[in-house]
C-alpha cells in the first residue's frame, strides 16, 4: 500500500457522522441539514434535454482535451465573464468537477524529489488541498485566515524559508467557508510571491457565480491579466458547473491559464484516464452558453440570504458573505459552547444539523482558526432555511439563559 494515504485525514462529514453517533435528534421537529455544501436548486431542464438528446456519444471514446466546441465555449464563457481572452487550443482543458481536478493537478506539478516540497492551503481550506498535497509527496503548510480582514488569508504569516520550498499555492476565491473573495492588491502580493519563488498558482473558483454584490467575484486570470500578466505565467483556474448550474451530478468543470502548466496537465490526464463522457461535453455545453438560469439561481441564493442572515445575526456574529452559499458564524463565547458541542446540542434539540468549523481548519501553533464557527449551507429552499434560523435562534436563546 502506498503510505502515504495513511497520512490522510478523515472527511469532515465522516467527523460528523462520528459526532454525531448515538445523538437522538429531537422528532418533534422535522429534519434540517446545512450541514453539507451540495446544491439543491433545481437542474434546469434544457440541460438535463441536452444529455438525453446526446446518447449518441456513447459509442466512441472521448478525447481528453475534449471536442474543440467545448473548449470554445469554455473560452466564450471567460471572455463573457471577464473580459478575457484564452486559447481554446492551448490554454483550456475540461475536468470531470473542479474536485478531481485540484487533485490531479498537485500530482502534475509536485516534484516529490525535492527534500520537503511544500504546499501553502488557507486555512480554514477545502479538505482536497491536503490530500492533494500529501499524496503528491508534499508537507501542506496552513496559512490562517483572518476575521479582522474580511477572512483574508494571511500570507504574510508565511514564513520565507516555507515560501523557499514551496511549488504550488492553493486560493480559494469566493472561499469555501468563509465566502471571502480575494481582491486585486492580495493577488499581486501572490504574483510577486510567485515570481519570487517559482511556485504554481492553483486558484479554485467554484463559488465565483453566487455572489451578493453588485460586482461579480474578481476571477484569478483576470486579476493577472490587470496586472499585465497575459500570458497567466504560473496560474491555472479551476472553474466548475455544479454550483454554478445546479449540476454537482454532471461533473463538469475546466481549467485554464498557463499553457505550458496545461499540456503538462493534459499528458497526465491522459494517462490517469479522465477524459470527459461526450454526453456530459454536450451538455456542459448547453449550460456554459445560457447564463439567464444562472442568474436566476443567484437571485434564489441572494433573496434566501437576505432572509436568513438578519434573523441569525440577532444572535450569531455572522454577516452577509462577499459570495458562496456558506454562512460562516462564530458561536457566542457566552454560551459555553465549542463548536462542536453547539452542533451536537443543536441537533439533539432542534434536529438541525450545521458543520464545526474545527473540522475544516487545523491546528496551526496551538490555534485552529475554525474553532468557534459553526459553516451553514443555505442549500435547502428558502422556507427551510428560515425554519433551522429560527431554530437556532431559540437553541442560542435557551442557552443564553
Ligand atoms: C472549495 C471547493 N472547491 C471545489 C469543490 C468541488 O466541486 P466540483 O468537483 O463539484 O466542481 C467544492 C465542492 O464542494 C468546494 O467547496
Amino acid at each position: 500500500m502506498n503510505p502515504l494515504l495513511s497520512k490522510l485525514q478523515p472527511y469532515p462529514f465522516e467527523r460528523l457522522r462520528q459526532l454525531f453517533a448515538g445523538v437522538t435528534p429531537n422528532a418533534h421537529y422535522s429534519p434540517i441539514s446545512l450541514g453539507i455544501g451540495e446544491p439543491k436548486h433545481a437542474t434546469p431542464e434544457f440541460i438535463k434535454t441536452a444529455l438525453v438528446n446526446s446518447l449518441g456519444g456513447l459509442a466512441g471514446y472521448p478525447a481528453t482535451a475534449g471536442e474543440p466546441r467545448l473548449r470554445e465555449a469554455m473560452a466564450q464563457w471567460i471572455q463573457r465573464r471577464y473580459d478575457l481572452t484564452v486559447d481554446p487550443a492551448t490554454q483550456i482543458l475540461p475536468v470531470n468537477g473542479s474536485r478531481e481536478a485540484l487533485f490531479a493537478f498537485a500530482q502534475t506539478v509536485i516534484d516529490p524529489r525535492w527534500p520537503t516540497p511544500a504546499v501553502v492551503c488557507p486555512n480554514p481550506f477545502y479538505q482536497i488541498y491536503e490530500g492533494a498535497a500529501l499524496l503528491a509527496g508534499a508537507e501542506p503548510y496552513f496559512a490562517p485566515s483572518d476575521p479582522a480582514r474580511n477572512f483574508a488569508v494571511d500570507w504574510d504569516s508565511v514564513p520565507t524559508d516555507i515560501w523557499a520550498r514551496t511549488q504550488l499555492i492553493f486560493v480559494c476565491s469566493p472561499g469555501n467557508p468563509t465566502g471571502a473573495v480575494m481582491p486585486l492588491d492580495e493577488w499581486k502580493k501572490l504574483f510577486e510571491l510567485s515570481d519570487r519563488y517559482g511556485f504554481i498558482i492553483a486558484s479554485d473558483e467554484c463559488y465565483s457565480e453566487i455572489y451578493f454584490r453588485d460586482e461579480p467575484p474578481l476571477g484569478g486570470l483576470e486579476a493577472a491579466k490587470k496586472l499585465g500578466r497575459d500570458d497567466f505565467k504560473n496560474l491555472v483556474a479551476f472553474t466548475s458547473l455544479s454550483k454554478r448550474s445546479n449540476v454537482p451530478g454532471l461533473r463538469s468543470g475546466f481549467v485554464a491559464g498557463d499553457a505550458a502548466i496545461i499540456k503538462q496537465f493534459l499528458l497526465y490526464r491522459t494517462y490517469h484516464g479522465s477524459a470527459m463522457s461526450p454526453i456530459v461535453q454536450t451538455a456542459s455545453i448547453a449550460a456554459w452558453n445560457d447564463e439567464a438560469h444562472v442568474v436566476e439561481n443567484r437571485v434564489l441564493y441572494r433573496k434566501k440570504f437576505a432572509q436568513v442572515t438578519p434573523i441569525l445575526a440577532g444572535v450569531l456574529e455572522v454577516a452577509l458573505p462577499d459570495a458562496s452559499f456558506y454562512l460562516w458564524a462564530r458561536v457566542p463565547d457566552a454560551l459555553g459552547l465549542s463548536d462542536t458541542a453547539f452542533a451536537k446540542e443543536l441537533l439533539a434539540q432542534y434536529n438541525v444539523t450545521v458543520l464545526p468549523g474545527s473540522y475544516l481548519a487545523r491546528d496551526v501553533a496551538g490555534a485552529n482558526p475554525g474553532a468557534q464557527r459553526i459553516r451553514m449551507a443555505l442549500v435547502a429552499d428558502a422556507a427551510e432555511c428560515v425554519e433551522a434560523a429560527l431554530r437556532i435562534v431559540n437553541f442560542v436563546q435557551s442557552k443564553s439563559k
